[in-house]
């Protein structure tokens, strides 16, 4: 009679899908042209916005996430660097075409799970295109970057067209998706920011086998 024993530990690296992505909300908006190459890998010819990386749902280099083709109504409110200034502030309808990499923009797009607020406090970024008329639309004369709010619409209240698809894996299927939350239109990838965690201690699992022959 010989026993064996077999020990294996399993140490289970877990990826925690953290982003963010909800219907409404508080948010930050900036300005930003070259929209021709989004990360959706779709261009648009009405009003569009890159958002934060933690909503957008991919990370730089993986291509479309969840919220590729959504629509949200944006609403200005303030300016975060003139306090005083009292508007008038205005209302536009964009298409989320593209992403705002967390990487180089921690200022307005590095929101994180465990630390969601930009440097303004605001858990959302929404970055207007200017090449398609969005930002001169939406940003009072001399005011670059606001705060405000954002409520997803159905695209149908928003006006424009959508390019041929840019590259293998271009996606803008969330302007016929249900509203967040739910990852049913192009879906993410990926996660976001820095919250891999290796669970080498809580997350390991000991197999023990005794083997009698
Ligand atoms: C948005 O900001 C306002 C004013 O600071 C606050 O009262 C409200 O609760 C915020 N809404 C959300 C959804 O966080
Ligand atoms: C897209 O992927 C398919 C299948 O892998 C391939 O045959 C096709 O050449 C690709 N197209 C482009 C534009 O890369």
């Amino acid at each position: 009679m010989k026993s064996l024993f077999f020990l294996s530990a399993i140490a289970s690296l877990r990826a925690v899908n953290a982003y963010l992505q909800v219907p409404s909300g508080n948010t930050s908006f900036t300005e930003y042209s070259g929209c021709a190459t989004p990360a959706c890998g779709v261009s648009v010819t009405g009003f569009s916005a890159a958002v934060n990386q933690l909503t957008f749902g991919s990370i730089p280099g993986l291509g479309e996430g969840d919220a590729c083709g959504r629509c949200f109504k944006l609403t200005g409110a303030s300016d975060p660097f003139s306090p005083a200034f009292a508007g008038p502030f205005n209302s536009i309808i964009v298409k989320v075409t593209d992403m705002c990499p967390a990487a180089g923009n921690e200022q307005w797009c590095g929101q994180t799970a465990s630390d969601p607020g930009n440097q303004f406090g605001q858990p959302f970024h929404f970055d207007i295109c200017e090449d398609t008329g969005g930002a001169a639309a939406f940003f009072p004369s001399g005011h670059t970057a606001l705060l405000g709010t954002f409520t997803e619409v159905d695209c149908s209240e928003w006006t424009g067209s959508d390019g041929a698809g840019e590259f293998n894996g271009s996606c803008i299927a969330g302007e016929s998706a249900a509203f967040w939350p739910g990852n049913t239109a192009c879906g993410n990838q990926g996660t976001c920011c820095r919250v891999v965690r290796l669970e080498s201690v809580l997350g390991c699992e000991l197999m023990v086998s005794l083997i009698i022959i």
